[in-house]
């Protein structure tokens, strides 16, 4: 990986020491290049006519977002984000009182909201796998924990709120093994891990554009499989994921992922995407993983070494980065890095409130790494941690 030709092919590296890229990314010149285009081609000839122009590289997206993930383009729907992505496929699997949803203590928020609506509307019951000694999710328990009135098991992979890696392909052979249907959130995997849904063994994958695919803002994508595809009737259908037919009492219903979309679009956003999947693809997402793991890891011994607290649990961890600066608030922490040129963010408890409070976390600082930070931007980072410390 040329990390000095990738920066020069990324603006904000010139401006920022950009270690939000858990918040979003930043994108390449080729993906603002894409988007500028296309709005520049809707104010010429007409938004419609845009879209038609640009069809071949509309369905080429894809395809390319599909390759991220070892999936295939008639899997995808393109969507505005994680959290719409998410609620298509959760709000398709048909609850009845007595239903169990299992779910990870990583979990986010939103999903979590989302379960307790399930819960007050259907009466369905949540059930939270513990985690293993490492804290990622105990694989075991989740087995026992089965029976026959669970619906979905539905994870995080990777939590908002640190590096843990939650072991995503074992709880999808568990899943299979029961014939229960397996939601996983790869809101912050998609991107920065190498991931193939078939050994992940997902019926529904939701992710988001704007994180580790260094897509643009207001993107996101759902992965359906193929036997999902067969199974499962969206909650929420159009005259676009199901065309009305001449009788008037009936629709028929797309074969493929995008009965989950709407018929209105961000095609500048949605061809963006695509631009950023090709981006990744072509760098390869094993060595994109590579490279983000390894900058994690520094950043964790940099860290350790200045005598600072890190609170990434788990066997494997990923780029992701959380600590704080003792009897510092985090947000306070973050504006001097801002004023400092460097961006992170805060991890507070409610967006994973069953691990921390099983963990007792206060809000953490997050640094989050891509494949175009440096280790000369992470030594930055740690003496701005070391400055507000000794300022204190
Ligand atoms: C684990 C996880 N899932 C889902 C989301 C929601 O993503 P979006 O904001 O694209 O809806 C986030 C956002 O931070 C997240 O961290």
């Amino acid at each position: 990986m040329n990390v000095e030709q990738l920066r020069a092919a990324t603006p904000g590296c010139a401006e920022r020491i950009h270690l939000n890229n858990a918040g979003a990314a930043l994108v390449s010149a080729g993906v603002l290049q894409t988007q500028v285009e296309h709005l520049e081609l809707e104010a010429r000839i007409g938004g419609y006519e845009a879209a038609s122009e640009a069809a071949d590289r509309v369905a080429a997206a894809y395809t390319s977002v599909a390759g991220v993930i070892g999936a295939r383009a008639h899997q995808i729907a393109m969507v505005d984000n994680a959290t719409t992505a998410w609620n298509l496929a959760f709000l398709s699997i048909e609850l009845e009182p007595g239903d169990k949803i299992l779910t990870s203590e990583a979990e986010y928020a939103a999903n979590y909201v989302a379960y307790l609506n399930a819960q007050r509307r259907f009466g369905a019951e949540i059930g939270v796998v513990p985690s293993d000694a490492a804290g990622q999710l105990d694989v075991t328990a989740l087995d026992d924990l089965i029976d026959d009135r669970t619906k979905l098991i539905s994870i995080t992979h990777i939590p908002t709120n640190g590096g843990l890696i939650n072991p995503a392909e074992e709880v999808g052979a568990v899943a299979q093994a029961h014939g229960v249907t397996y939601l996983l959130d790869a809101c912050q995997s998609v991107g920065q891990l190498e991931l193939d849904v078939d050994a992940l063994g997902c019926d529904f994958l939701s992710a988001t554009g704007r994180k580790y695919l260094r897509g643009p803002r207001g993107t996101g994508f759902l992965y359906a499989s193929d036997k999902a595809l067969q199974n499962v009737q969206p909650a929420v259908l159009d005259h676009h994921g199901g065309p009305w037919t001449e009788d008037v009492n009936k629709y028929v219903l797309r074969p493929d992922a995008r009965r989950f979309e709407n018929w209105e679009f961000g095609y500048a956003g949605l061809l963006g995407l695509g631009t950023a999947a090709d981006e990744a693809l072509a760098l390869g997402l094993d060595a994109i993983e590579e490279r983000v793991v390894e900058l994690g890891r520094s950043l964790r011994s940099k860290l350790a070494a200045a005598d600072f607290e890190t609170y990434d649990i788990g066997d494997r961890q990923c780029g992701i980065v959380t600590t704080l600066v003792p009897n510092v608030d985090s947000f306070l922490a973050k504006q001097r890095l801002t004023k400092l040129g460097i961006n992170a963010s805060v991890s507070m408890p409610e967006s994973t409130r069953i691990d921390a409070l099983r963990r007792a976390l206060p809000d953490l600082l997050r640094f989050s790494v891509h494949y175009y930070n440096t280790d000369d931007e992470l030594d930055a980072a740690v003496s701005g941690l070391t400055e507000i410390r000794t300022t204190a």
